[in-house]
């Protein structure tokens, strides 16, 4: 008997899929069909995939062609399955032409041709519309987001806006856009969407005025500075059926989803401590340096460490704050969190540098995650017993930027107002620390050295 393997992501089953398998089987006599994991699928960077696992096995199932159906839910599998099944043939299309060259070791390897103008990329976006993406300011931030939106099916960047039309028409030129304005009201009539870029104490307004047209916003952090500003916007949002989600492009990667769901799960017993760490040595004439009320390591940097802290521990009762002021700016600022049953750190420096990792402390074990651990792709889990650590690994792509993207575009497509990865709750609770750092430095209230 001549068994036959060949795999896919077999998302919204077409004619080039159904091609494919009908010619690996007539290769042999039994076909096997490996089915790309959900988890894979994000650990190698696809993050279009619009069917669940369940269905795009179901898909292949009804094919009738499949004698058997496995999932595949890492790289490297494939050595083991074609062993494991005794596979004589493997079998994938020509766009994979030479890479599966490796598995010659083991089993005859035959790349057939593709389907000639089909792919599931191609049905995915004829099902949904293309939603016209501006980006607001031009800044270093923003910069980094048009590289990354490349990695972003669903959506096009068509234009900028800027308080200075030569930064606009400048940055439209780099990246190829077709429209660059000081006139935000004519960005707005352009677009299905706007990635708010700017300086903190702009986002209330710009995402106000694009949120009361329906158009939905992505919008940096901290999205407010003061919470019944940011309930404000939630407000229009919803009024308007829009979407407003905030740019914590931790909260909505991979590494950082399984991280928390880890340390939740039990395994390290109750969670007792989180203790989380970002600096950023900062030139002095750089914005987040300069004293205008919106400038210091809290307002800059402070949401990655406190969104960590909310996805484990949730809604403080108590806070207390240390900082180091030079010129009322915080250089360096501790914010204490006190729970119920458990105690919070979030330690920010833009003047004084520190180790960026996080420790998550609970009564069987640790979770260690080491530096940059706000782009989670490893951690481990400790115990007082060696023997039993686990290390976890997970990809963080490039900025990172295209996971909160792709959560934007997908919840906008989907008619969905709210992501399960960062809920407005989420961010809403992280804005009352933020606000209430700021009201015990009005208050004087806060320990300074
Ligand atoms: N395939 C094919 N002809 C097509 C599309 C896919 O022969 N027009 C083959 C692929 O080469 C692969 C298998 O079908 O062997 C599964 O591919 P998959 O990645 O699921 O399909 P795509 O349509 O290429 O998906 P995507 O657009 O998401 O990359």
């Amino acid at each position: 008997m001549k068994t036959v393997v060949t795999y896919g992501t077999f998302d919204l089953i077409h004619k080039g899929h159904i091609n494919i398998l009908k010619r690996a089987k007539a290769l042999g006599d039994k076909l096997i069909v490996g089915v790309t994991g959900e988890q894979y699928d994000l650990d190698r960077g696809k993050l279009n995939v619009e069917e669940s696992l369940e269905q795009r096995i179901e898909n292949v199932k009804d094919t009738g062609l499949a004698d058997q159906i496995i999932v595949e839910n890492y790289q490297g599998q494939k050595i083991s399955d074609v062993q494991k099944y005794e596979v004589d043939t493997f079998v994938i299309g020509s766009d994979w032409l030479g890479r599966f060259d490796y598995l010659k070791e083991y089993c005859e390897v035959v790349y057939l041709e593709r389907t000639k103008d089909i792919s599931s990329t191609e049905l995915r976006n004829a099902k949904h519309k293309i939603i016209s993406l501006g980006v607001v300011g031009t800044g270093r931030i923003a910069q980094r987001f048009i590289p990354e939106s490349k990695f972003v099916s669903g959506c096009q960047i068509v234009g900028v806006c800027s308080a200075k039309a030569e930064n606009a028409k400048r940055f439209a030129e780099q990246y190829e856009l077709h429209l660059h304005t000081d006139n935000y009201e004519l960005l707005l009539e352009n677009v299905d969407a706007v990635y708010i870029a700017t300086p903190h104490q702009m986002h209330f307004e710009m995402a106000k005025k694009a949120l009361e047209k329906g158009i939905h916003v992505l919008c940096e952090k901290p999205i407010c500075l003061s919470v019944s500003e940011l309930n404000a916007l939630f407000q229009v949002a919803e009024a308007n059926q829009a979407v407003i989600i905030e740019a914590v492009k931790t909260s909505y990667a991979p590494g950082f989803i399984r991280l928390v769901e880890i340390a939740k799960s039990g395994i390290i017993g109750n969670i007792k401590s989180v203790e989380a760490c970002f600096t950023k040595l900062a030139d002095p004439n750089t914005r987040e340096m300069k004293n205008n009320g919106f400038g210091g390591s809290v307002n800059e940097l402070s949401t990655y460490p406190l969104t960590a802290i909310v996805q484990l521990l949730g809604k403080p009762i108590a806070q207390r704050n240390e900082a180091y002021f030079k010129d009322s700016i915080d250089m360096f600022s501790r914010i204490h969190l006190q729970y119920k049953h458990a105690v919070a750190t979030a330690k920010v420096g833009l003047g004084v540098k520190s180790e960026g990792m996080m420790t998550i402390s609970g009564t069987k074990g640790y979770v260690y995650v080491p530096a940059p651990w706000w782009k989670t792709q490893e951690f481990e889990v400790r115990f007082e017993n060696p023997a039993n650590n686990s290390k976890y690994f997970h990809k963080f792509y490039g900025d990172g930027l295209r996971y909160e993207l792709a959560e934007f575009i997908d919840l906008i497509q989907n008619g969905q107002k709210e992501s399960w990865k960062h809920s407005q709750k989420t961010s809403i609770i992280v804005t009352e620390i933020i606000d209430t750092f700021h009201k015990q430095k009005e208050q004087q209230t806060i320990i300074t050295f």
